[in-house]
C-alpha cells in the first residue's frame, strides 16, 4: 500500500504545457478518481507516477520517496489501460502470469496468485483459453488480473472500461469497487466518464487544461461546487445555467430573469445573499432541484413556484425530462416517471431555492452554495 505526494508537478510536450502545476495528496488505501474532459492532462499526469513519462518541475514523493528518476519497473507500480494488450497466443493463466514469470517466481508461487487473482475476478473456468476466446470484459478481467497478482503498491486504471458496452461497463465497475474494497490498495482512476468518477471515487480530482479545478469527496463537489464548470461537469442531466438579476423584493433576496419571471429565496438564505443584491449573476439549479406544484399541499419552505410551458418532454423509464425556456436557455426538470406532459402545456413548478447555486458570470466562481442537505 502506498500514498502518494505530488508536488508542483510541470510537464511540457515541446512548447505545450500539459501539466501546468499540480499538488495532490493521495492517502494509503484510498481509491481517487481522476475526471475531466478529454485532453484536460489525466493520461500524462497518471503517466508521470507510473514514470512512463519524465516531468519538467516539481515531484513525485511515494512512500515519502522521491521517485521521480526511478524506472517503472523500480516503482512497483500496476498499470491497466483501456487496450488492454494481451499476448494473443498465452493463454490466460500466462498472460495473468508473465509479470511473476519475467521476474523469475517461483512456480508454485506462481499457480497461487494466478489462480486467487482468477477467482477474485470469476475467470478460473477460463484460464486455459486464449484472449482470442474471449469476450471483451473477459480480456478486461484478464489485464486487470495481470495487474492484480504483481502485488503492487500502487494501482493505475486509464480509462478501463471506454472499450466495453455500457451494460458490461456498468458490472465492471461494480466489479473494480468490490475488488477495491478486497484488497484495499491505493488506487488511481482515470476516467472522463463522471458517473464512473462519482460511483468509484474516494475522491474526486477534477481536472480542466492541466490544472487541478477542485478536489474532494463526490457529493462533495457535487454539492459545494467551487466553479461553474464543476457545477456542469457533476450531475446528469446536467445542472441549468440561467443569467438573473439579484433583487431584494418584499423583504427576500429575489431572483429576476429578464422575462420578468421571479424566485425569492428563503429567510435563511435571503439574509446570507445581501452583499450580491442589486448585480447580474447566474443562477444555477440542478433538474431534480425542481418539482411539480401540487394544487393540494402548500409549498416547503425555500421553495419558490414558477409557471413554464413545457416544449419538450423525454420519457425514459425511470424519469421524464421535461425542457423549457427561461429567455434564451433551454431548461431540464426531472419530473416522475407517471408525470407525462404535452408539449405545449403549462405547469406549475417549485424550485427548491435551498439548493440553488449563484455564480459570478465574470469570474464563473460559485459565490453561493446550496444549504440543503442530501437526502
Ligand atoms: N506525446 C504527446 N505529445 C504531444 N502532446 C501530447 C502527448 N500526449 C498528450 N499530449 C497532449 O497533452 C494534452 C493532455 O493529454 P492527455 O493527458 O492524454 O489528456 P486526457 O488523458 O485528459 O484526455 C492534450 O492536449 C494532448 O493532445
Ligand atoms: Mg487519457
Amino acid at each position: 500500500m502506498a500514498r502518494l505526494s505530488i508536488r508542483g508537478l510541470h510537464k511540457f510536450y515541446g512548447k505545450f504545457e500539459a501539466l501546468k502545476g499540480i499538488d495532490l495528496d493521495i492517502a494509503e488505501g484510498e481509491f481517487c478518481v481522476f475526471v475531466g474532459p478529454s485532453g484536460c492532462g489525466k493520461s500524462t499526469l497518471l503517466r508521470t507516477i507510473a514514470g512512463l513519462e519524465d516531468v519538467d518541475d516539481g515531484a513525485i514523493d511515494i512512500d515519502g520517496e522521491v521517485v521521480n528518476t526511478l524506472r517503472p519497473r523500480d516503482r512497483n507500480i500496476a498499470m491497466v489501460f483501456q487496450n488492454y494488450a494481451l499476448y494473443p497466443y498465452l493463454t490466460v493463466f500466462e498472460n495473468i502470469a508473465f509479470g511473476l514469470r519475467a521476474r523469475k517466481t517461483p512456480d508454485t508461487q506462481v499457480r497461487e496468485r494466478v489462480g486467487r487473482a482468477a477467482e477474485m475476478l470469476g475467470i478460473t473456468a477460463l484460464l486455459d483459453r486464449t484472449p482470442r476466446q474471449l469476450s471483451g470484459g473477459q480480456r478486461q478481467r484478464v489485464a486487470i488480473g495481470r495487474a492484480v497478482v504483481r502485488d503492487a503498491r500502487l494501482f493505475l486504471f486509464d480509462e478501463p472500461l471506454s472499450n466495453l458496452d455500457a451494460q458490461l461497463r456498468d458490472g465492471m465497475r461494480a466489479e473494480i469497487k468490490r475488488l477495491h474494497q478486497e484488497i484495499g490498495k491505493t488506487t488511481i482512476y482515470v476516467t472522463h466518464d463522471q458517473i464512473e468518477a462519482m460511483t468509484l471515487a474516494d475522491r474526486i480530482v477534477l481536472m480542466r487544461d492541466g490544472l487541478i479545478e477542485q478536489q474532494g469527496a463526490p457529493l462533495d463537489l457535487f454539492e459545494r461546487p467551487a466553479t461553474r464548470f464543476v457545477a456542469s461537469f457533476l450531475g446528469s442531466p446536467q445542472m441549468n445555467f440561467m443569467p438573473c438579476r439579484l433583487e431584494r423584493r418584499d423583504g427576500a433576496a429575489t431572483i429576476v430573469f429578464a422575462d420578468g419571471r421571479t424566485l425569492a429565496f428563503g429567510a435563511e438564505r435571503s439574509a446570507d445573499l445581501s452583499a450580491h443584491e442589486g448585480r447580474d449573476l447566474v443562477i444555477g439549479i440542478r433538474p431534480e432541484h425542481m418539482s411539480r406544484a401540487l394544487p393540494d399541499r402548500p409549498p416547503a419552505a425555500g421553495a419558490a413556484p414558477i409557471s413554464v410551458l413545457v416544449d419538450l418532454v423525454q420519457p425514459t423509464g425511470t424519469r421524464t425530462y421535461a425542457q423549457f425556456r427561461i429567455g434564451e436557455v433551454e431548461v431540464t426538470v426531472e419530473l416522475p416517471a407517471h408525470i407525462v406532459e404535452h408539449p405545449g402545456t403549462t405547469i406549475d413548478l417549485l424550485v427548491d431555492m435551498t439548493r440553488v447555486v449563484l455564480i459570478d458570470p465574470k469570474t464563473d466562481k460559485v459565490l453561493s452554495n446550496g444549504t440543503g442537505e442530501t437526502g
